[in-house]
């Protein structure tokens, strides 16, 4: 099969953000990458026409896109910004012809690699040259578990490989090692073709957008308590599922880049529309209000099946706080941008327990730090945790981005209120998450050059 990932990219494409007076007006973030990718998944396992309003086309969910057609889903976008997809139905999948490149996409290869394992198919998976380094073990472990058999791999367990799937994965009961919606997604997705019942067990709780989603499509899914933080998720096999509409709220991972934006350039005060508010992704939201942030959820409402809310945010005097471990996921992609905001906040802010975020689009840990430093702030890492003193950030670094559309963006938002400028190396990769990210903040008032 030709490879065709980890493909030749264009050069780097610097950008520099300026200090900016006060942001203000209003924004819609595009919707949720989690969500996205999922309407597109259970659109491809759903029989008849799945109708998606409010879809991220980023470059993470296209790929996603890419990989259902070339799985047997006919997807359409329509003008109006609505997209179609026609499934190929539980069990029905087709063998694909080429490779499945997912690009820069975690999520969207790990709950493919799912759906591929219950499935009676070979297909190969690659990627760009972050993903090849990301850990597919944790995926491929439940997956084996479940009757799926790993072909090829790249040395521990990494992208490319080559996946074939069985057509009639065995029921299992499998507890997470990690935290972490990819993993009991791919499990889930998988138990979709058994026969029988698939249970996962996770001992802090993590996005629940494929529960919800499995529910909403007409599947039989139990999720209950388990110790203190932790759920027990139990799927009947072999539901019939039936297409559905989806609306896909904004996104609170990209909402948090203007959030902190107006909480640290002076005078600010802007309203973010139709923010997801689901409680498993609001960690940032609690640890903003802790630090003084003044922020006010405004018209808070239910749309497709989340909570959604307007937010209001103005310019705030920050103070720093200890995040504790157990909140990590619920914010595990706001980690970057919190960092930021503390370097801002008065005092010491200690992010506990980050360890998983060494293993995102880059390691976030290092990245961050590096950023930081770079600008003349004060950071450290301990273990597994990042500890920043705030106060005055003096700017002037060039920030190197890893390939990470969060770590360009968060060091960006930096360079709204920072003395100097703040440079990044590659504004490429934010279109994988949020591409207009730079319209909508100039819109508000950003200055980037
Ligand atoms: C996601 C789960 C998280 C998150 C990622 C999206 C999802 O990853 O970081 O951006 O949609 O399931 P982990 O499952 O690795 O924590």
């Amino acid at each position: 099969m030709p490879n065709a990932a980890a493909h030749a990219r264009a050069p780097a494409a610097p950008l520099s953000a300026h200090r900016s007076g006060p942001l203000t007006g209003r924004l819609r973030p595009p919707g949720d990458k989690s969500v996205s990718h999922r309407a597109l998944i259970f659109g491809l396992l759903a029989i008849g026409e799945t109708k998606i309003e409010g879809l991220l086309e980023g470059e993470d969910v296209l790929r996603t896109a890419q990989a259902s057609r070339q799985l047997g889903a006919k997807i359409v976008r329509h003008a109006d910004g609505n997209w179609s997809v026609w499934g190929s139905g539980l069990g029905s999948l087709l063998q694909p012809v080429e490779t499945l490149d997912f690009g820069n996409a975690g999520t969207g290869s790990r709950l493919m690699m799912g759906v591929v394992a219950g499935h009676p198919i070979v297909a190969r998976f690659d990627g760009d040259a972050s993903l090849r380094k990301r850990p597919m073990k944790r995926i491929l472990d439940p997956l084996t578990l479940q009757g799926a058999q790993v072909l090829e791999e790249a040395e521990g367990g990494r992208l490319p490989l080559v996946l074939q799937g069985s057509s009639e994965p065995l029921p299992v009961e499998y507890k997470t090692p990690v935290a972490s919606a990819q993993i009991k997604s791919a499990v889930l997705l998988c138990g979709l073709n058994s026969p029988g019942q698939t249970t996962v067990i996770e001992a802090e709780a993590s996005r629940d957008h494929t529960e919800k989603m499995l529910a909403h499509f007409g599947a039989t899914v139990v999720s209950e308590p388990y110790g203190a933080h932790g759920r027990k998720i139990t799927l009947e096999g072999r539901p019939e599922l039936m297409a559905r509409e989806v609306r896909v709220p904004a996104d609170p991972s990209s909402a948090a880049f203007p959030l902190v934006a107006a909480l640290i350039t002076p005078g600010s005060d802007i309203v973010i529309e139709g923010v997801m508010t689901n409680p498993l992704r609001s960690g940032l939201l609690t640890t903003l209000q802790e630090m003084g942030a003044d922020i006010a959820l405004e018209n808070r409402r239910e749309e497709g099946g989340e909570d959604v809310a307007d937010i209001r945010a103005r310019f705030s005097h920050l103070a720093g706080v200890d995040v504790p471990a157990a909140r990590a996921p619920s914010m595990i992609d706001e980690y970057p941008i919190l960092a930021v905001a503390a370097s801002f906040a008065k005092g010491e802010t200690r992010m506990r327990g980050l360890s998983e975020l060494r293993v995102k689009e880059s390691d976030r840990l290092e990245a961050v730090a590096a950023g930081l430093k770079a600008n003349g702030v004060d950071c450290e890492i301990i273990g597994d945790d990042l500890i920043v003193r705030g106060g005055r950030v003096a700017g002037g670094g060039m920030v190197e981005t890893h390939l990470d559309h969060r770590i360009a963006m968060s060091f960006l938002v930096m360079g709204l209120a920072s003395e100097s400028k703040v440079v990044i190396d590659d504004e490429a990769m934010i279109a994988t998450s949020f591409p207009s990210f730079r319209v909508l903040m100039e819109r508000l008032g950003a200055r980037f050059s």
